[in-house]
């Protein structure tokens, strides 16, 4: 949700951080902008309305700017629709200070009165044109203290941030601050960067810190001082990014949506295989003793999107194998709903990305009810992941498509991993039935590998539905979870509308809206519902639907019966079929989506992670 980068050194700024955008416009791509300081033109800001092209299409047709300290930004908008003058980086009245900014100014409306009141004049609707004029207001009480100037302001705003600003008066400086929002610092040889992540900065170093709430940053081209709240200096611990640029890049793949697909076995693999070690769950980053997991009381699971949905799936495996309560609930819900958390509670926060604003502030409201949190994240060093008392990644690599793919299977492994590690300690299954999730779970992967070489089907039944107005998913238990991704998969990316259903719950009043032709979704992989969920299927076969059932092969005859089409996945424990059931999903919506020309890696009105409210 916005995406952030700031550059100084010794070289041109512009295409830095023109690269540099084009690695952050999955947060965020209504509009564009830079600003880089031209020694002797001043303040020099480029910035646009559309994506990321129009913007390098400006600067390419001649609009070149010199300088080596700028900043840009990558926007998705909340305060002001998109346009060009709404567009980041927002400049002081005097044009001498200019701001990029990711997050929401919650007062901004007063302070902008304020300013208005003492003849300061706004150009645009947001909230952030008012931290620019808020620094230039202070900046001229107390000149030449920039950082006391941001400092003040930091005290006045209230709301979620990640900043960069430069100065026409300290070129030589580039500042940062965060609170509630991503920033991250990188390191080089006469040059530094601030970034709201990673994938910003990789081609250029690998050396990285993470800014933490509160934190200030002042970069110049050979030193990076940062600062707790109160101006003290604080040492920040530098690390060591370990993925090569490549796997941010589309690699020959049309789209990265395809790509992430097409990893799946690898990530799976990534993400299990080492934590198996002689046919033992071995989670030596999870700290939960066993008197913990006795005493707790409930499991509750606290995500948004598609990492809810994992959630979900997680309810049934969890419940089953711990023997305990699970409750899952929405991020956005759980703050504002009293939940019951004790000190015997486990939170278990599931993001990919370990920023997304409701998930974090649900985890630190459980947090502050006494839960312990254990998260299951993707992104190192984020957020939640530096927050939680323990933390499980996933280790898929950087995920640049906006819907979700190899994140969400890789999340759903690490449940598999949580739930038969703590039912061992608990005792809460049985050697054999150990043994057999074990054994199969390391089939994964090959049986993903065997569905996507079959991917050719299924785009035939994309090509067969692809102008459907409405589709719908039904399911029972896990197949049910996997309908609710299935349905959000679809609508995301090729703005198909889509319900998924709990299908016992179908006949209560969706089944109003199955007409002849309408396409229906039936997921029945678990063996022990197949019949009942065949039953609903000839209820809206009955009423005309069109039938695509999603089977184990072992089922794949009979409900070929009934259905129209079936894809098989291949037989595996139940427990695990998610991670099957998924892949076919996923490649419908890519195939759907590809065949109604949709911008399937940056659909419109999404952003990949959303650090606002
Ligand atoms: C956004 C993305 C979804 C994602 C959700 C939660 O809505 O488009 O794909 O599932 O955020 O993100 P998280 O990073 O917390 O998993």
């Amino acid at each position: 949700m916005c995406g952030i980068v700031g550059f100084i050194g010794r070289e041109e700024a512009a295409p830095i951080l023109l690269e540099g955008l084009s690695r952050l416009e999955y947060r965020g791509y209504d509009s564009a902008g830079i600003a880089v300081y031209d020694p002797e033109e001043g303040l020099q800001v480029v910035k646009a309305k559309g994506r990321l092209q129009v913007l390098s299409d400006i600067v390419a047709g001649g609009k070149t700017i010199h300088g080596t300290v700028g900043l840009g930004h990558t926007r998705w908008a909340t305060h002001g629709e998109p346009s060009d003058v709404n567009s980041h980086p927002h400049v002081s009245e005097d044009g001498r200070i200019a701001v990029v900014h990711n997050g929401i100014i919650e007062n901004y409306m007063e302070i902008k009165e304020y300013l208005q009141g003492k003849g300061v004049k706004f150009v645009s609707q947001t909230d952030t044109e008012v931290v620019a004029q808020l620094l230039e207001y202070y900046y001229k009480k107390q000149p030449d203290d920039l950082l006391g100037a941001v400092v003040k302001v930091l005290h006045r705003i209230q709301g979620a941030y990640a900043f960069g600003i430069i100065s026409a008066d300290h070129p030589d400086q580039l500042v940062a601050a965060r609170k509630d929002s991503p920033l991250i610092l990188g390191y080089g040889k006469g040059f530094h960067f601030l970034a709201s992540d990673v994938t910003a900065v990789i081609r250029y170093t690998r050396e990285v810190s993470y800014l933490d709430d509160g934190e200030i940053a002042v970069l110049t081209a050979d030193s990076v001082q940062v600062y707790n709240a109160l101006l003290e200096p604080v040492e920040k611990e530098h690390h060591q990014v370990d993925w090569e640029i490549s796997a941010a890049e589309k690699g020959g793949y049309e789209h990265f949506m395809a790509k992430e697909i097409m990893e799946q076995p690898k990530a799976f693999r990534d993400t299990v295989f080492p934590r198996i070690q002689e046919g033992q769950v071995v989670l030596d980053d999870l700290q939960l003793p066993v008197e913990y997991l006795r005493e707790m009381d409930k499991v509750y699971i606290i995500a948004c999107g598609s990492s809810y949905h994992v959630g979900m799936a997680a309810k049934y495996t969890l419940e089953k194998l711990l023997r305990k309560p699970v409750e899952v609930t929405l991020a956005s819900e759980f703050r504002y709903c009293d939940p019951i958390v004790t000190d015997r509670t486990l939170a278990l926060v599931i993001s990919q990305s370990g920023e997304t604003i409701d998930t974090l502030a649900a985890m630190r409201e459980a947090k502050r009810l006494g839960a312990r949190v254990l998260s299951i994240v993707n992104v190192v060093g984020s957020t939640i992941a530096r927050e939680s008392d323990d933390v499980l990644y996933t280790w898929a690599g950087p995920e640049i498509a906006v819907a979700t793919t190899k994140a969400y299977s890789t999340q759903l492994a690490v449940v598999y991993l949580i739930g038969l590690y703590c039912a061992k300690l608990l005792g809460t299954v049985g050697e054999e039935e150990y043994r057999a999730i074990v054994d199969e779970l390391l089939l994964i992967p090959t049986k993903i590998e065997e569905i996507l070489a079959n991917r050719g089907d299924i785009q035939y039944f994309a090509s067969i539905y692809f102008n459907h107005p409405s589709i719908f998913f039904i399911g029972r238990n896990i197949d049910y979870a996997v309908g609710l991704e299935g349905s959000l998969k679809l609508k995301e990316i090729s703005y198909i509308h889509s319900e998924a259903y709990a299908a016992g719950e179908l006949k209560h009043g969706t089944i109003s809206l199955i007409e002849p032709g309408t396409l229906v979704v039936a997921l029945a992989g678990h063996g022990k519902l197949f019949e009942k969920t065949m039953s609903n299927v000839v209820e809206v076969k009955s009423r005309g639907a069109d039938v695509l059932g999603v089977t184990t092969a072992g089922r794949t005859e009979q409900m070929g019966k009934t259905a129209d089409h079936v894809i098989p996945v291949p037989d595996t424990h139940p427990m695990l079929l998610p991670s099957l059931e998924v892949v076919p999903m996923q490649l419908f919506a890519y195939y759907v989506a590809l065949q109604r020309g949709c911008d399937i890696d940056k659909p419109r009105n999404l952003a990949k992670s959303v650090t606002v409210e």
